[in-house]
């Protein structure tokens, strides 16, 4: 009787102890954008996991579970999403920019990472350019640094240099005109 007792406490307090342990949680839940160059590819640990080991999904945000696509896109074992470097004539945006989210399950349940924007951006070279300006004297010229629309996002404008000398940084370049001198102030 005695043993009996003994060997149901401890049932019990073995699947005690065991649900106690169980759960999922998110590992990154500020994880909403990844933004790659073409030329490295990229490794998206998922946002979420748990206690017993999960299973670990990727999906489109449209719900369709993602397939393997050698060399091109694969999902680890571990539940890293890879995406492979790609030269920009195999850019495909159903790849390449697209909505995914993750899903961990183990027995305890399920649980949904949020939406993760994964975005590449292809590494061309590109240029950029600056337009004359006029401007009364005493007024202030404004120089706009003009980048390709397609890069504009991901470029940082780290100095206006005129003559090979810095002058500030930004994509705008305030020039006051001084009253009284006529110097060309382009550049
Ligand atoms: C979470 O995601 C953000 C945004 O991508 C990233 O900067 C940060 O390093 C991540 N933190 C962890 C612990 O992975
Ligand atoms: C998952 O596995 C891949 C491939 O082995 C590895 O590159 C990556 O660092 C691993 N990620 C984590 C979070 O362990």
């Amino acid at each position: 009787m005695w043993m009996l007792a003994v060997a149901l406490l401890h049932s019990i307090s073995h699947v005690f102890s065991e649900e106690l342990h169980a759960s999922l949680y998110f590992v990154n839940a500020s994880l909403q954008e990844v933004v790659f160059a073409s030329t490295t590819g990229t490794l998206v640990p998922c946002p979420a996991a748990g206690i017993p080991p999960v299973t670990l999904r990727w999906y489109l945000a449209t719900g369709e579970e993602i397939y393997d696509v050698p060399g091109i896109r694969h999902v680890h074992p571990n539940g890293t999403l890879q995406i492979f470097p790609f030269p920009p004539s195999s850019f495909n945006n159903l790849i390449h920019d697209n909505t995914y989210y993750c899903t961990a399950e183990n027995p305890s349940g399920k649980i949904r990472s949020q939406d993760v924007h994964i975005k590449a951006v292809l590494r061309e070279p590109y240029t950029v350019r600056v337009e004359d300006q006029k401007a009364m004297r005493g007024n202030v010229a404004v120089f706009k640094c003009i980048i390709p629309s397609s890069v504009e996002a991901y470029i940082t404008v780290v100095s206006w240099e005129k003559d090979t000398v810095s002058l500030v940084s930004g994509k705008l370049l305030r020039f006051s005109f001084p009253a009284g001198t006529g110097r060309d102030v382009s550049g």
